[in-house]
């Protein structure tokens, strides 16, 4: 008998769930989920099953005939919650469980109408990954098993709920004036890619396999937005094979949703920062779809992993946007990125074994553990492996890489096996094994250079001699040239500088998130009081924990910022999510007193 995974109960001598059948009511006055989840076994089995819950209530537990199957709920655990093994009689191939989840459910963020675009009605909306399905559902929570599942949501009117799955209809629900939505899931998914969410929507065709879906305020500017997903697809399509997953919808989500996008099979949730008017954050959902095929085909067998999924990720979210702008574009997103693992570096120090991408993560929360490593460390070695390859025979791997694992879970060393295999010597030839298991940043580690980024980066160099970016100049820059301008520029800054710079850049006014969030955090890092109402209104309006961390980290430099911070987060808090919570309260607790 041995654990599967350092994150869950989930037991190899065990039978293994194949398939989850749902069917649920989502009670908006309570804030729980109630109803029963079937779980169907690969094969007969008897005896133990352990499954992962957190914040559960058990009631019953029963086979297909009827008959009550033993059940315990163990102790309480910090990270993983509490183990529920049930004992199957022998010839076991299905056990009901019937439950009830907390209204502090971490996977779940229920929504006061007050915190959506319509204002009327509430909003749910679920978010698994790292390790929360076990707060949704009883199961075996953890990315080495794949279960295929069927799904009915009962909701009260007028809402409708959407699911990471195919629609099957809906039909009137059990009680007047409820509604009840089918759901089938035929491909198998890890748990951590469950998803549903609950409330007023419409949607939009993009095109004959992709929908966006929104708030019925958000929805047109929505599909404005996304309207280029078509051929996003079929550029990573011509990348990396056929998309496998029949449709791609999206979820435009309202503005407490934590991060900025999560790839749900079939139906990416998204945050509506997103939505600029000028499709200039779209990369996101170039990241997403990229996931369909690295991550959601082949995804890593436990968190310990997760390079595997965001590294790869993040390496063909950039071979799409090459594809569709360019090179020079690609390469100010490296470059962008280059900035995010620098700060990932400070945070946690070049010589945390945080900074490996081969993480050991035992007894330690993947909530904790997240950073811009796995992503741009990760991505970088998939860069590395390109260059010495050569892209056209990378191209050829890691397409049967992904035909090699689709549908399942792999290990950093299935994948430097299956490397060794089809490229020999090429992971000796770039010390795979020292970018695997070595903290910090390799000395080969790929550069990204161009005329233009060192254009920029030179410019923002000088900022600290007073040279300035010419204004006619600044108005043709496009955004993420102003946003790699904005990263490199130096911090604090007197105040006449930041006015400067807001002169320049109108940061205030800016409907682009990420150059919003970056004029912000320079203007809170130097204590620049016109910022104040923008900053507050930010953090009181949008829950992304990319946006939350740095502003708030920003506004602990001075006595007053760090009171304006303390002030806006107690107003802001029932407004967060639990992980955004969490997030910020860490932030707050490294001030200095
Ligand atoms: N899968 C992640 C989000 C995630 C990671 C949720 C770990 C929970 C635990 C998603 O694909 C992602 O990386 N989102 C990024 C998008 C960005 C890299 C373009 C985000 O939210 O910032
Ligand atoms: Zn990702």
């Amino acid at each position: 008998m041995s654990r599967i995974d350092p994150h869950s109960f989930a037991d190899d001598a065990q039978p293994r769930v194949r398939r989850l059948d749902l069917d649920v009511d989502l009670d908006f006055d309570r804030r729980v989920l109630s109803g029963e989840a079937v779980l169907t076994l690969a094969g007969a089995g008897e005896g133990p099953l352990d499954l992962d819950t957190k914040g559960l209530a058990i009631r019953t537990v029963a086979t297909e005939g009827g008959t009550a199957v033993p059940f315990e709920l163990a102790d309480e655990e910090p990270i993983l919650g509490r183990r529920l093994r049930l004992t199957l009689p022998s010839g076991t191939r299905r056990v009901a469980i019937r439950y009830e989840t907390s209204p502090e459910a971490v996977a779940l963020q229920w929504l006061d109408p007050a915190q959506t675009a319509g204002g009327a009605h509430p909003f749910l909306y679920s978010q698994c990954q790292a390790i929360h399905a076990r707060t949704l559902i009883p199961l075996q929570d953890t990315p080495a098993i794949r279960v295929t599942y069927g799904a009915a949501l009962t909701v009260p009117d007028p809402l409708s709920a959407v699911m990471s799955a195919g629609p099957a209809g809906d039909r009137p629900g059990p009680r007047p004036g409820t509604r009840t939505f089918l759901f089938e899931m035929p491909q198998p998914i890890p748990s951590y890619l469950f998803a549903l969410a609950a409330g007023r929507l419409a949607a939009r065709d993009l095109s004959p396999r992709a929908r966006v879906h929104a708030e019925p305020e958000v929805v047109e500017t929505a599909a404005r937005e996304f309207a280029g997903v078509e051929e996003m697809i079929r550029t990573a399509e011509r990348l990396f094979g056929p998309y496998p997953w029949e449709r791609y919808d999206l979820l435009v989500l309202p503005p407490s949703f934590p991060y900025g996008g999560m790839e749900n099979p079939r139906m990416t949730f998204l945050t509506p920062t997103v939505i600029t008017g000028d499709r200039s954050l779209v990369d996101v959902v170039a990241h997403e779809l990229a996931h369909s095929w690295t991550g959601n085909l082949v995804t890593n067998a436990t968190m310990e992993h997760f390079w595997l999924n965001e590294g790869a990720t993040t390496w063909a979210e950039r071979r799409i946007l090459e594809a569709l702008h360019g090179e020079e574009t690609a390469v100010l997103s490296w470059a962008i990125g280059e900035t995010a693992l620098k700060l990932a570096f400070e945070r946690f120090g070049v010589d945390s074994p945080l900074t490996k991408l081969r993480t050991d993560l035992k007894g330690v929360d993947p909530d904790d553990a997240f950073s811009s490593i796995p992503y741009e460390k990760g991505s970088r070695f998939f860069a590395l492996l390109e260059r010495a390859a050569g892209r056209e025979r990378f191209d050829r791997f890691v397409g049967d890489y992904i035909d090699r694992f689709r549908f399942t879970s792999i290990t950093s060393e299935a994948f430097l096996a299956f490397l060794d295999e089809r490229l020999p010597g090429l992971s000796a030839s770039v010390r795979a094994g020292e970018w695997l298991s070595a903290t910090g940043m390799p000395s080969n580690a790929p550069v990204f250079r161009s005329t233009r980024l060192e254009e920029l980066t030179g410019l923002a160099a000088r900022f600290a001699d007073g040279t300035r970016p010419d204004p006619a100049a600044v108005a043709r820059w496009t955004p993420s040239e102003t946003l790699v301008y904005l990263q490199h520029v130096p911090r604090p800054l007197p105040g006449a500088a930041c006015a400067g710079l807001e002169s320049l850049f109108g940061f205030l006014g800016q409907g682009n998130h990420e150059l919003l969030v970056e004029g912000l955090t320079i203007a809170a890092a130097s204590d620049w009081e016109p910022a104040f109402v923008r900053i507050r209104d930010v953090l009181l309006s949008v829950g992304r924990m990319k946006y939350l961390r740095p502003l708030f980290k920003a506004l602990g430099g001075h006595p007053r910022t760090r009171a304006l911070a303390r002030e806006i987060y107690a107003a802001a808090r029932p407004r967060y999510h639990a992980l955004s919570r969490r997030v910020v309260e860490s932030t707050l607790a490294a001030y200095p007193t």
